[in-house]
């Protein structure tokens, strides 16, 4: 264990600890956000981005701003008031997802499925029956620790004619995610997940297809659309390619975040989550614990448990933040005080991390 897990070990499902070279970048002297350095910083973040993305040509946006915020630019830029919208929900994320669109006055109907079981696809295809804009789905359900296929949801939407947008939040980069081979044509994440930067830069992906059969003039407002900052990137990218001010520190801690990835490579960062996750079920079904999902659909950047009878989750969470100095989470809506949540994205997914939270569990039952 290093340094970067002071003064607690956050396993919390993000933000997740920074790496040391990460955390380098945040503490450096404030620079401009233009000019040549700045240039340079943000052609290779968005041509990384295009990699994290494996989307060769998609346009992609390191918007500033929380998770929440790429996902009211892509309502904002795509979506009309008065456009119908089908939202697949099976957690606290598809429910907030329907609640966010609500208010961009779309009419969004909700095909909802229990916590912590697989979308209704047969719901959603009958939705579709009714002519809907686009589908909109959660790609890893961060409160229930379940990961939603999207190739039927992909397939039901253009199916349907309806163009598909994906909130890859707890995904990116630490889950498959081949949006150009899926033909997903509106994604967005957040920095602080499986990409271990901090908290504050929110990317975006946009199909070809879908971006240029949006007509900018029918957008409304400037910092959340998305032709602003297309606009930027044309008009001033030789010096000043973002709209807006963007925290230096951050913004080059992000970049840095994007080259670990990189070097580390897709697969491989892939095949590291899916082994550390599979190392915390199992630890955590050897203490009596029960995921909330079955086992066919868990995911291998947030799990999800319900503790063994007689352990309270509340207490447990408690107990190891007071006795251990681990934070992980509890459960959100109707899961509250009955589980717990772990994440195991980018830094978080390391086997002797694993190993040791799952001591400090076993001494606190
Ligand atoms: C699946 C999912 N979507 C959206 C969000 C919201 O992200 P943010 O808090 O960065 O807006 C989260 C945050 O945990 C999430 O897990």
């Amino acid at each position: 264990m290093d340094g970067s897990m002071e003064p607690g070990l956050l396993l919390i499902p993000g933000p997740v600890p920074l790496p040391p070279q990460v955390r380098e970048e945040l503490a450096k002297a404030a620079m401009p956000h233009y000019g040549d350095a700045w240039v340079k910083a943000h052609a290779e973040t968005r041509e990384m981005l295009r990699y994290a993305w494996s989307a060769p040509d998609a346009h992609v946006f390191p918007i500033a701003g929380p998770g929440h915020a790429a996902l009211e630019a892509i309502g904002y830029t795509f979506l009309r008031p008065g456009d119908r919208i089908v939202v697949v929900s099976n957690g606290f994320f598809g429910d907030r997802t329907h609640e966010v669109l609500l208010t961009h006055r779309v009419k969004a109907d909700l095909v909802s499925s229990a916590w912590g079981s697989a979308p209704d696809f047969t719901a959603l295809r009958t939705a579709l029956k009714t002519p809907a804009k686009a589908v909109v789905v959660v790609h890893n359900e961060t409160s229930t620790g379940v990961t939603n296929a999207l190739e039927p949801i992909v397939e039901a939407a253009h199916t349907a004619d309806a163009f598909v947008i994906v909130d890859a939040v707890s995904s990116l980069g630490g889950l498959p995610l081949p949006f150009a081979k899926l033909g997903i044509d509106a994604g967005f994440t957040a920095s602080q997940k499986c990409i271990a930067a901090p908290a504050g830069i929110a990317p975006v992906a946009v199909s070809r297809s879908l971006w240029e059969s949006t007509d900018p003039k029918s957008v409304e407002g400037w910092y959340l659309n998305l032709f602003t900052w297309d606009r930027y990137e044309r008009e001033w990218g030789d010096w000043h390619p973002t709209p807006t001010t963007i925290s230096s520190n951050l913004f080059y801690a992000f970049h840095r975040a994007l080259k670990l990835l990189r070097d580390e490579g897709l697969e491989a960062r892939f095949a590291r989550h899916a082994k550390v996750a599979g190392r915390l079920r199992d630890g955590l079904a050897e203490l009596g614990f029960k995921p909330v999902g079955p086992p066919a659909i868990l995911s291998n950047t947030v799990s999800c448990f319900a503790p063994p009878p007689g352990v309270d989750a509340a207490r447990l969470v408690r107990r190891l933040k007071d006795e251990h100095n681990i934070y992980i989470s509890g459960g959100l809506g109707p899961l509250r005080g009955k589980t717990i949540r772990i994440g195991t994205m980018g830094t978080q997914a390391d086997p002797e991390t694993i190993d040791w939270l799952l001591k400090a569990v076993r001494a606190s039952l």
